[in-house]
């Protein structure tokens, strides 16, 4: 109902509140970047795809009948041909479009702050982006959001079960893979004999009263959905580990709790299997338990920057590696033999910006040298004609003087939302898509007539 009645929704005074946030975001923005030399520049909708990893929307064309524009998942490829064309700070304020289902924080059609420099390393980018969330969060919240630390992407896994770690709690994911090695616990055994195999612990303080047989079944659920087998739980009390998996930490029980500081009361809640699996795992119920125990402070805001990012990450379904930011990110300049020989372990210059677990912003260092980036579409299973036939512009370009260069997109929805204090990204988007894609006060999508249909040469 408030969407059909959106002029009546729009009314509420939180409502405008929001609104008038929106507004100052992008007027800070402008600003910033403006006194940093930025020049806003637009780039086309009407385009040949962008990868980004999600669906194109298509738009027929009139005048060449069976071809098609692609609607921008970003501006990527333009930013960066932008550079090429010697504007060497650019900023834009664009709508993307991708065809993949909305989610609480995520629209088909959402706006980005995207942003490219050239003559860049990484830490020249993080320093100037860092200035201008700092003084987004100063100018609108009045909050200094302290030194933004640079964690890298293997870290955040490890300690977070994340590669968007929310800071403003504990809950850390502890390794303890050599005490389970010793305890005849086969979920722990047999995990530990897989390929990179782990085992992970949480301690929950207070866990031990607080966690009734419901609360861990449905963590349990969490566990199962992202891939572990299920989650072995125990309780500590004044006389030691009980219920659970208990029977089986005889061996390692005081070495146990010293590792993990446990104190009476406290429940641990462990996942064992590849490390992948055991990390995800772990962190999804870290999430779901700090908001059981009321653990997450409001109006707290917990910055960081993940660095460091594999280049690829293995397709199951297709049995191909993929791009984990997008095909044009440059590997590490250390990482540069290692490349072809060895994808897997190759690091990317690529970065993301979090906030309190929200992924604001993501960006990379890109290859301008056009072997390298043919080496990468090669990599993506892209033949050389493929990559000609999609790229074949991006390559020319690369090949003509392409500067080193370098860049990121910021969520606006999300940042607005981040600064509204708001869960649901539609509360921050004026006229707002409904979870099935629809605009329900204009009625869209809906039928055309069969004339237009015909002038495009379109049966349906
Ligand atoms: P990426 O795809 O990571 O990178 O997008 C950048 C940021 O945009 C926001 N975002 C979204 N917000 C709402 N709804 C969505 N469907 C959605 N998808 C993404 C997120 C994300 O961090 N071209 C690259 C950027 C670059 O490399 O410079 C890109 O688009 O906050």
């Amino acid at each position: 109902v408030r969407l059909t009645y959106r002029y009546i929704d729009l009314r509420r005074p939180r409502m405008q509140e929001i609104l008038r946030v929106r507004h100052e975001v992008t007027r800070i923005t402008r600003d910033y970047f403006d006194q940093h030399g930025f020049l806003e520049i637009e780039t086309p909708l009407l385009i040949k795809s962008t990868p980004e990893g999600a669906r194109d929307f298509i738009v027929p064309s009139r005048i060449y009948p069976g071809q098609w524009y692609a609607l921008p998942q970003s501006p990527q490829i333009f930013k960066q041909i932008l550079m090429v064309s010697g504007c060497d700070r650019y900023l834009q304020i664009c709508k993307c479009l991708r065809d993949e289902d909305p989610r609480a924080d995520r629209q088909a059609e959402f706006t980005q702050i995207d942003l490219e420099m050239s003559f860049v390393d990484r830490d020249d980018v993080l320093d100037i982006m860092e200035g201008f969330m700092r003084s987004l969060f100063d100018r609108i919240l009045g909050v200094d959001l302290g030194d933004i630390p640079r964690m890298p992407w293997s870290e955040a896994m490890d300690r977070y079960g994340s590669d968007r770690p929310d800071l403003r709690f504990g809950l850390e994911l502890e390794d303890i893979s050599h005490l389970a090695a010793r305890t005849d616990f086969r979920v722990f055994t047999e995990a530990l004999a897989k390929d990179d195999g782990v085992v992970k612990a949480i301690r929950v303080p207070g866990g031990a009263a607080s966690f009734s047989r419901k609360v861990t079944d449905g963590y349990n659920e969490i566990a199962r959905t992202h891939g572990a087998g299920g989650l072995p739980t125990v309780k500590y009390t004044a006389s030691g580990f009980e219920t659970g998996i208990a029977k089986f930490l005889d061996g390692i029980g005081d070495e146990l709790v010293t590792e993990l500081s446990l104190e009476p009361g406290d429940a641990v809640l462990f996942t064992a299997d590849r490390r992948e699996i055991a990390t995800t795992a772990l962190g999804a119920v870290r999430l779901a338990a700090a908001a059981d125990l009321d653990l997450i402070p409001d109006g707290v805001h917990e910055a960081l920057w993940v660095v460091d990012f594999p280049m690829f990450k293995w397709d199951e379904d297709n049995g191909r590696w993929a791009s984990e930011h997008h095909p044009f990110t440059a590997p590490r300049a250390d990482q540069l033999e290692i490349l072809e020989s060895d994808p897997g372990r190759c690091v990317s210059d690529g970065y993301d910006f979090v906030v309190n677990g929200s992924e604001a912003g993501g960006g990379s260092i890109r290859i301008h040298n056009p072997e390298v980036q043919k080496k990468v579409f090669s990599l993506l299973n892209l033949s050389d004609e493929e990559a000609k036939s999609k790229f074949g512009f991006l390559l020319d370009a690369l090949r003509l003087g392409a500067p080193p260069h370098g860049g990121v997109a910021f969520g606006l929805d999300r940042l607005v939302m981040l600064l509204t204090g708001t869960d649901n990204i539609r509360d921050v988007i004026a006229f707002p898509k409904t979870q099935s894609g629809g605009d329900l006060m204009s009625q869209a999508p809906g039928p055309v007539d069969a004339a237009q249909l015909e002038e495009l040469r379109l049966a349906v």
